[in-house]
């Protein structure tokens, strides 16, 4: 296994911010899948989701991983929301290393993406149901892929990379055992 801290969650969960925080404390490199499809793209997320549609991003998503995958070295992978919803990305993420769940809640993901203009699955229409009804297909696909769930409400970034660093460490240990 390519020894990878892959953070998956919600929009607005926390995964770009933690993921920063653990690349630092943990000296690994950080990719984020969104920055890395807009990279190779040379387009943001909303012009690709605009241009091509929700399935080609999915696509490349999933590109994303299986290149990941090519590189040993461990890292930090910040994913987007939906990357774990598509099937076939889940065992790509389980390959990678230790998968995290950050959870999130309905009220806290409206607090924290009020006015943001950037997630187009949430643009027009009514953002709080749309979210409930997200967050309610996504729940369990979450929890099953996680190897770890850490819970963010009402905890600060410090308090959250923490306990994600002694999460993921548990669990390899607990690998090591088996
Ligand atoms: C999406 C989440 C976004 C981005 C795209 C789709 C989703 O990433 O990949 O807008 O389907 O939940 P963040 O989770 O980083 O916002």
């Amino acid at each position: 296994m390519n020894h990878s801290i892959i953070l998956i969650g919600f929009m607005g969960s926390g995964k770009t911010a933690i993921g920063k925080i653990l690349s630092d404390k943990r000296a690994m490199d950080l990719v984020d899948t969104d920055s890395w499809i807009e990279r190779h793209q040379g387009r943001t997320v909303s012009q690709i989701f605009a241009a091509e549609g929700e399935r080609f991003f999915r696509q490349m998503e999933t590109e994303c991983l299986e290149t990941l995958l090519t590189d040993k070295r461990g890292k930090v992978i910040a994913t987007g929301g939906g990357l774990p919803v598509k099937i076939e990305n889940r065992p790509l993420l389980k390959q990678l290393g230790t998968v995290v769940y950050l959870r999130v809640s309905v009220g806290e993901v409206m607090r924290r993406l009020r006015g943001d203009d950037t997630r187009p699955l949430l643009q027009g229409g009514d953002p709080l149901n749309r979210i409930k009804q997200l967050l309610e297909l996504r729940t369990p696909i979450y929890e099953q892929t996680a190897d770890v769930a850490i819970d963010t409400v009402g905890k600060d970034k410090e308090a959250i990379s923490d306990a994600v660093i002694l999460a993921v460490n548990e669990h390899v240990q607990r690998l090591r055992r088996i």
